[in-house]
């Protein structure tokens, strides 16, 4: 792997940030020998759930023919806890699937045996700073670290994946990444398709050498637009095709690209019926003709078979659509030749299949879909304490950087207005920051407001230029502009509204019904021109919890920041 020469550098880098942020943030790191900060299980925490996670390089065969391809991967043993906890994929660099109860407390022993530092982050569980591995717990080769949590999220699903800075992208590409099913009992009561009827569908992309190895390109074109492989994987296979019995599955599609957006729809213009978004069921049943499903999300699907005909097939594709890249893209790609090393085979936004269902069985009994799910209170302005003054996620690119608030991700730095009280339901206003002027006189108040005890904390409370000047700021802000799925660490947060009055229409009009806006979420796509308001409450944990675009090649870049809840 070609990212060797900086990890000394890197390590140097974290270790001395961590002590500033043990400065900073006393009593919130644990075990600070040596700045480095690993951490041992906790006497008092009786885990219901005990598993074993080692990260290490393998070998699987992700092709019939031909070699093996080097990869990594987690695997994972159970070593207290029910047996449905674990389910292996055997010859798979996908993780094992982890099932857990709401409620349980849940131990992980995770060991590098990498070559490079790694950490796993739970993306969707809702669990304290310590185990939500922010990349200052990274861990070197042959170390351990211990997470300790409690299952408080309702049933939904989620995904787990490294989350080292600077390696997050390459090391998910290269398999770190796996599924989350949480159970619930109000669930349970809806009898929704389980066992065989329940199935993962981790939709990524990859590209294969013809040695059918993994390429992963580091060159600023990939990186700042994002990475997009040549081949489309599900379940980490390519040619996806599931056998399926006439009759209602529940499939639980994961984005795990690191950049690739897919438009899922039916070849034949059948809606697709989703009951679950990002680590939660909705309220009730959506049906859409088709469903955006950016990096990071996850749409719990209702796919009914009832009715088809045993060795008729239906094909579930990436449906086309435009308006998610910098302008350029689209016309470069549009006829489908491209130039040069931008070009694409499955360019962003074309039509490709993804994967074949093959009905094989006729069965007469079939699940139906409720009218309604699990009811979920409604966050609304009345129920945040800023309503007028929203917390700023600024989108912006400056020096072929994507920044978030003007900034980029450092490791022991928090703004003012990063600060956010424990307990608190906050308005958070993700926008495109094309007017640095503008948008900074409005940041400034808005911090001024904030009330914040002390100041020693923020090394960069002086500096909130947001956007930037000249070529960063406009002209090359607005032509960089591109989509970004924003995820948000922490508890799951509801979309207030979108706001569309700077979108380009016809572009917009290729996506629009395909956002579910309806569930609780920690992923949101905002396209270019687009602002996007959210609620989150940031309630149970003090700590650090970081705030990125889900583009892994952007969240390395640095478009990341942290909330300091306190
Ligand atoms: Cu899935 Cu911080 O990420
Ligand atoms: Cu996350
Ligand atoms: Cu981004």
């Amino acid at each position: 792997m070609s990212n060797n020469i900086n990890y000394s550098r890197r390590q140097f880098l974290q270790h001395s940030m961590l002590g500033t942020a043990a400065a900073a943030f006393p009593g919130l790191l644990l075990a600070a020998d040596s700045g480095k900060i690993t951490r041992t299980a906790t006497p008092g925490f009786t885990a219901d759930v005990e598993i074993e996670f080692v990260a290490q390089a393998a070998q699987v065969n992700i092709f019939s023919s031909g070699p093996a391809t080097q990869v990594q991967k987690f695997i994972a043993a159970l070593r207290k806890g029910p047996s449905n906890t674990l389910t292996q994929l055997p010859g798979n660099y996908l993780g094992p699937i982890l099932t857990f109860q709401q409620g349980q407390k849940v131990r992980v022993f995770f060991n590098n045996k990498l070559k490079e530092p790694s950490i796993i982050h739970w993306h969707g569980l809702h669990v304290p700073q310590h185990s939500d591995g922010h990349p200052m717990y990274s861990i070197n080769t042959g170390e351990q670290f211990v997470y300790e949590f409690e299952v408080l999220n309702r049933a939904g699903t989620s995904f787990y994946h490294s989350h080292s800075h600077d390696l997050t992208a390459e090391q998910v590409y290269r398999g770190l990444a796996g599924l989350i099913v949480v159970n619930d009992s109000d669930e349970a009561k809806l009898e929704l398709p389980g066992g065989e009827y329940d199935l993962p569908f981790v939709i990524q992309d990859r590209s294969f050498d013809s040695q059918n190895q993994l390429q992963y390109l580091h060159a600023m074109p990939e990186r700042i637009m994002g990475f997009l492989g040549s081949d489309i994987l599900v379940n980490g296979k390519p040619n996806a095709e599931f056998a399926v019995k006439s009759r209602a599955y529940r499939f639980r599609a994961a984005n795990g690209s690191n950049s690739r957006i897919y438009k899922l729809g039916w070849e034949d213009g059948t809606p697709l019926t989703a009951i679950g978004t990002d680590a939660g069921l909705l309220a009730k049943p959506e049906t859409r003709p088709y469903i955006m499903l950016a990096p990071g999300e996850r749409v719990d699907l209702w796919l009914d078979f009832s009715g088809r005909k045993v060795g008729s097939q239906l094909m579930l594709y990436s449906l086309p659509f435009s308006g998610v890249m910098p302008g350029m893209y689209d016309r470069m790609h549009g006829d489908g030749r491209g130039m040069g090393m931008m070009h694409n085979r499955l360019p962003q936004g074309g039509k490709f299949p993804i994967a074949v269902f093959k009905i094989s069985e006729k069965v007469s009994e079939s699940p139906k879909l409720p009218e309604k799910l699990v009811p979920f209170l409604q966050l609304t302005e009345r129920d945040v304490d800023n309503a007028a003054n929203p917390l700023p996620i600024a989108i912006s690119m400056q020096h072929m950087k994507p920044l978030l608030n003007g900034k980029s991700f450092a490791m022991d730095r928090v703004m003012d207005f990063e600060k956010v009280a424990l307990g608190s339901i906050k308005k958070i206003k993700i926008f495109h920051d094309r007017d640095s002027a503008g948008q900074h006189a409005g940041g400034m108040g808005m911090m001024g407001g904030m009330q914040h005890g002390n100041n020693e904390h923020d090394g960069e409370s002086g500096d909130h230029k947001m956007g930037g000047m000249g070529m960063g700021g406009m002209g090359g802000g607005m032509m960089m502009e591109m989509a970004h799925p924003i995820h948000l660490h922490g508890q799951q947060y509801q979309i207030l509204s979108r706001s569309t009055a700077k979108v380009k229409p016809k572009d917009y009009a290729t996506v629009k019904d395909g956002f579910i806006d309806s569930g609780w979420k920690d992923t949101v796509l905002v396209m270019p021109g687009e602002t996007v308001e959210i609620v989150k409450p940031f309630q149970d944990y003090k700590g650090l919890f970081l705030y990125h675009c889900h583009n892994l090649e952007h969240e390395d870049l640095g478009m990341m920041r942290q909330f300091y809840i306190g």
